[in-house]
């Protein structure tokens, strides 16, 4: 009970955290109304079912679902004391950014359903879903890229945000072998 009390303090510590870095990072932005949604909305009904691709299913069972629970490992603490930073690595600015929403997000705001926790998750590379939930948006390259959605034209160049040397662990990023691990397609 204790434990789980400390968790919610240090995740609300999280959430504060990330939203200063947003509105730090460009307060203009801040006026769109896209908001955040957590991954639980996006499988929704839709993104579960298999008849869908279960994209929902595949990305749980992926590491990007468990990012965050990373951080909160010893091995993350030392590799962020070796870095240098003196607070625990799920509380450092520098590492959250890549392990959780994403990098430079520079968009908005969080609605309760969205879940820190849960890591790199839809929203991470398809952009807020608050708008992006409408099927007329969803099935619309033209006016998800247009409401500043994340259409992916350069899908490596897209990874490379956050697959990159700047992560302490990196290994060579190899496209091809690595999307596989990860693809979610749609069934034809
Ligand atoms: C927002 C940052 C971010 C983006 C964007 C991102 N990743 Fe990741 N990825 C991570 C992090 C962080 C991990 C490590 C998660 C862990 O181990 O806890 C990871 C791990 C992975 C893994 C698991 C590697 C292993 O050792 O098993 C694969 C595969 C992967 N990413 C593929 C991709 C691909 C393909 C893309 C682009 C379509 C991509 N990632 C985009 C942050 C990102
Ligand atoms: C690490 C980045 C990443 C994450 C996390 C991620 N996606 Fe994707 N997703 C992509 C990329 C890249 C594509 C490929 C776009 C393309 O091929 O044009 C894609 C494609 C899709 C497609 C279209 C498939 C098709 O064949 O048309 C759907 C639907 C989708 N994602 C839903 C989701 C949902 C739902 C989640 C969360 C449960 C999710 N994605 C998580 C990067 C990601
Ligand atoms: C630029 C994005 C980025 C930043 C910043 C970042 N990481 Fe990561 N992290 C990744 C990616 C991507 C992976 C997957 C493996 C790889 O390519 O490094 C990963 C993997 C990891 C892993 C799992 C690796 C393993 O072998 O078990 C740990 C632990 C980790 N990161 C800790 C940290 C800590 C601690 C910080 C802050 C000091 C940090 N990361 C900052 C992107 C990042």
């Amino acid at each position: 009970m204790m434990e789980a009390h400390g968790k919610m303090l240090s995740l609300t510590a999280v959430a504060a955290m990330l939203l200063f870095l947003i509105s730090g990072i460009s307060p203009e932005v801040r006026q769109t109304d896209l908001k955040y949604v957590g991954a639980n909305t996006c499988a929704g009904s839709c993104h579960r079912s298999e008849a869908q691709g279960n994209q929902y299913g595949i990305w749980e069972e992926s590491k990007h679902a468990r990012a965050f629970q990373t951080l909160q490992t010893p091995k993350a603490d030392s590799i962020a004391k070796a870095g240098g930073y003196i607070t625990p690595a799920a509380e450092t600015p520098n590492c959250i950014k890549c392990h959780t929403l994403g990098r430079d997000f520079s968009e908005t705001e969080f609605l309760g359903s969205f879940d820190l926790y849960q890591g790199v998750q839809c929203e991470s590379c398809h952009g807020p879903g608050s708008e992006y939930r409408k099927l007329e948006v969803m099935n619309n390259p033209e006016l998800s890229s247009a409401k500043g959605l994340i259409v992916h034209m350069e899908k490596e160049k897209f990874c490379i945000n956050c697959h990159n040397p700047e992560s302490p662990t990196y290994f060579e990023f190899d496209y091809d072998p690595m999307w596989e691990m990860i693809a979610h397609p749609k069934p034809k």
